[in-house]
This record gives C-alpha cells, sequence and structure tokens, in this order.
C-alpha cells in the first residue's frame, strides 16, 4: 500500500465531474486499499477519488473511529446515486482538500444511496448521521463541487484569504499534499 498526496483547494482534478466505474480491475483494488492508508494516515472519515488525483466516482469512507460510530465498518462506495433524501440539519464540515477550514453546512439528514460496493455489487441503503453526511460531503467532490461552495457568501467572503493562501500552495497540513 502506499500514502498517496491529497490535493487541494485550486487544483483542477477537484472541478471535474468524475467519470463512472464500469468493472473494479486490480488497478482499482489497489487505489482502494492506498486510499484507505492515505485517509487513516491523514485522520479523514472520507476521502474521494479526486483527491487524490483521480477523477472516477469512489469514494472510501471509515467514520468507525468516531466513538459513536463504532458499529459502522468501513466502506467502498462506488458510482453512488441519491434516490431519496429526508430532513435538513445543519453540521460542521472539513476537508483533507481545504486544510485548516471547517464551517457549519445544511444538507439533507437521512439519504437512500444506490451504489457499487468492492466486488461490484449493486446495493440500496438508507444512511443517516455522520456517514449520510460524509458520503453527501464525498459525492460531492465526485460532480466537482466543494463544500465552501456550499456557504453564505458572508462565511465565504471571511474565507477568501485562507482559500487563496491554499490555492497559491501555502496550505500547512499533517499529512501529505500534491504539489501545486
Ligand atoms: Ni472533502
Amino acid at each position: 500500500m502506499a500514502i498517496l498526496p491529497i490535493y487541494t483547494y485550486g487544483d483542477a482534478v477537484l472541478k471535474k465531474v468524475a467519470k463512472p466505474i464500469k468493472k473494479v480491475d486490480d488497478k482499482i483494488q489497489k487505489l482502494i486499499d492506498d486510499m484507505f492508508e492515505t485517509m487513516a494516515q491523514a485522520n479523514g472519515i472520507g476521502l474521494a477519488a479526486p483527491q487524490v488525483g483521480v477523477s472516477i466516482r469512489l469514494m472510501v469512507v471509515d467514520v468507525s473511529c468516531v466513538k459513536e460510530c463504532k458499529h459502522i465498518p468501513p466502506m467502498v462506495i462506488i458510482n453512488p446515486q441519491i434516490l431519496e433524501t429526508k430532513g435538513e440539519v445543519l453540521m460542521e464540515e472539513g476537508c483533507l482538500s481545504i486544510p485548516g477550514v471547517r464551517e457549519e453546512v445544511w444538507r439533507p439528514e437521512i439519504i437512500k444511496l444506490k451504489y457499487r460496493d468492492r466486488d461490484f455489487k449493486e446495493r440500496i441503503e438508507e444512511f443517516d448521521g455522520l456517514v449520510s453526511r460524509v458520503i453527501q460531503h464525498e459525492l460531492d467532490h465526485l460532480n466537482g463541487e466543494l463544500f465552501v461552495e456550499k456557504l453564505d457568501s458572508k462565511t465565504r467572503r471571511e474565507l477568501k484569504e485562507e482559500l487563496e493562501a491554499i490555492k497559491r500552495g501555502e496550505a500547512e497540513a499533517a499529512y501529505v499534499l500534491a504539489e501545486k
């Protein structure tokens, strides 16, 4: 396994709509292993393939480090599609691609998700709480969107300097960042 550098705010790969996966070959299996290792090393709970520079519809999620989510096993989510949502909730988010920035974001509370797992088996499952939140955040990455784009204009103005600095490659993180 290998630690992959994480692409940050301003990098073109984070703005692209990622491509659907047709089958899980050895290359993708290895990418999944590397993404889990990269996420764990960065203390992340979700990571989308575009964040490691690969524009395909794949994410890994592992919230088991959070006390109330200990029972939830790590997940591989391929070609996700939200079928239904319920409720709306405000929750703080951060992003490994935007080091140091954390803000509260409104999103649906419960999602019904169609996706394929690591064996490319189709699944339909309902998620709520933190897992629902992480999946929605990572799904945005697959559509070339970042959580800071969901913030109101005042908050975005306040973050402008910080985001510009990340864009220039001045971000610091306790994990490996891709070079600008
Ligand atoms: Ni993110």
